[in-house]
């Protein structure tokens, strides 16, 4: 095992009591939350260390009162950098089994430290229950995402198993009525080289989370009741929906790439909401005319726009080479372009009016906690699930579902930022963020389920 991590220096307090392993999966939208949980971890008094891939480690300058080990997970450069995220999960649930089994006995039996309660590790590290078993130490799930698109997954795997997949072109507007409010269109699938490996990681973190000993939601209860009675049915283990996790602390340290504070200045000089912000996270990508529609949408919506172009965003292009010509002399400096953004600062910010978003579940969560209304561009698996309860359970925005098309963006922007619709969204959104911010009050949801997950942690 390789262990560049050891200690950080500096603030590493003495902490009395219990710790807690924790292992992310090395992904942004999975990192983020995992950080910061074992931040509200430690301050409700457990050491925390952080097993980590070599490949997107995190900054351990940014956590200096956490322990991090680094193992070593075989990913070749060619393999990291690959579009097909199945096949990274896959290679990265066979390579880490020894290394995470290595450091996890390494680490039990150091007797200097605080004896270890338990392993939090990410539903998709699928292979950690066994190596947790074969210690006799209790593995708690973190899901990253919402229980409607667990519930889903889970839907899905069934009809691949019953011969259903795929579905038929001429049904896909048809209602998915195991789940809805889904349509079939909604399926939650990952495009891959190889479909059976996506089978493979979904039915192992069905499986072996089913087995676990309970599962952290970043999912509140006011949000999905009847989703985790659902999953409740089907899945009869301890679960703690205490999300969102990004509330508990002030804005995240755990971007894996340098935010372009030049947002927030930028931001600074425009009217109270009258911002389209754009940003479709760290994995989803489109290909060069998709790219031009959503940019001559934004440019004929004459709305201004604050738009993160994230290098691998367009397929085949490095960065802006894609814009299409004339883009930049008909926005008339009425957008800014960014990299990566601080996007909590942003979407807290008054300028902010309504999100173009993939709805990755990070996004979603985010946006409803600053009360930000959204335009849907989903682009794969809980993405699609996502955007549907955005636009049809909870009304908060609008989804272009049929066609990725300029006109259809530019009249979805003036409908979000200036037609009463977009207001009677607003508002809705406002009273959902009322909503979260209770639970996270004494007494609230997420904050009863924090204790139990405490109380939980604390019985191991
Ligand atoms: C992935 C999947 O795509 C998503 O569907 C799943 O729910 C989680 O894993 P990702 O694509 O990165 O996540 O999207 P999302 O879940 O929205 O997470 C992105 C995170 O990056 C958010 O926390 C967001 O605040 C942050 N971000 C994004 C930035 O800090 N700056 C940016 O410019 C864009």
């Amino acid at each position: 095992m390789e262990n560049v991590g050891g200690k950080c220096n500096g603030a590493m307090q003495q902490r009395a009591g219990r710790r807690v392993v924790l292992f992310p999966v090395p992904l942004q939208g999975h990192i983020s939350p995992m950080l910061q949980l074992a931040n509200i971890l430690y301050s409700r008094g457990f050491s925390i260390t952080i097993i980590h891939t070599c490949f997107n480690s995190p900054n351990y300058s940014k956590h200096t009162n956490f322990t991090f080990h680094s193992i070593p997970d075989g990913l070749l450069e060619s393999e990291a950098s690959t579009a097909d995220i199945t096949a990274v999960l896959t290679l990265l649930n066979a390579n880490c089994v020894t290394p995470f089994r290595d450091c996890l006995a390494k680490l039990l039996s150091d007797s200097s430290e605080e004896p270890v309660a338990c392993v939090i590790t990410d539903a998709i590290w699928h292979f950690t229950q066994a190596v947790a078993d074969s210690f006799k130490l209790p593995r708690i799930v973190l899901r990253t995402s919402n229980v409607s698109s667990f519930l889903a997954f889970g839907s899905l795997l069934l009809m691949q198993e019953k011969g259903y997949l795929p579905i038929q072109e001429s049904r896909l507007e048809a209602p998915w009525t195991d789940r809805p409010p889904l349509k079939f269109k909604d399926i939650p699938a990952i495009n891959t080289r190889n479909p059976e490996d996506f089978y493979r990681v979904l039915s192992g973190m069905l499986k072996e989370t089913k087995v676990s000993s309970g599962l952290i939601w970043n999912s509140l209860e006011d949000l999905e009741q009847s989703e985790l009675i659902s999953f409740g049915q089907d899945f009869p283990i301890p679960v703690f929906p205490i999300g969102p996790l990004h509330k508990y602390f002030p804005a995240s340290s755990s971007s894996l790439v340098t935010q372009d504070q030049s947002c927030l200045s930028w931001l600074n000089t425009q009217a109270p909401r009258s911002v389209l912000y754009a940003s479709f996270g760290s994995l989803a990508a489109f290909d060069g005319s998709q790219f031009a529609e959503i940019a001559w949408g934004l440019a004929n919506s004459k709305q201004p726009f604050l738009w993160v172009v994230r290098p691998g965003l367009v397929r085949g292009s490095e960065w802006l080479e894609a814009l299409p010509s004339g883009f930049l002399e008909a926005i008339n400096g009425r957008g800014h372009i960014v990299k990566w953004a601080p996007q909590q600062e942003v979407l807290s910010h008054p300028a902010t009016g309504g999100f173009c978003s993939h709805n990755g579940w990070n996004s979603t969560l985010e946006s409803i906690c600053e009360g930000v209304p959204m335009i849907c561009l989903p682009n794969f698996g809980d993405q699609l699930v996502n955007a549907r309860y955005v636009s049809h359970v909870w009304k908060i925005g609008i989804h272009l579902e049929n066609r990725l098309e300029r006109g259809e963006i530019e009249k979805a922007i003036r409908r979000l930022l200036l037609g009463t619709e977009g207001k009677e969204m607003r508002d809705r959104i406002m009273n959902m963020k009322e909503k979260v911010y209770l639970s996270l009050r004494h007494g609230g949801s997420s904050y009863q389920a924090l204790d139990s997950l405490i109380s939980h942690i604390s019985l191991f």
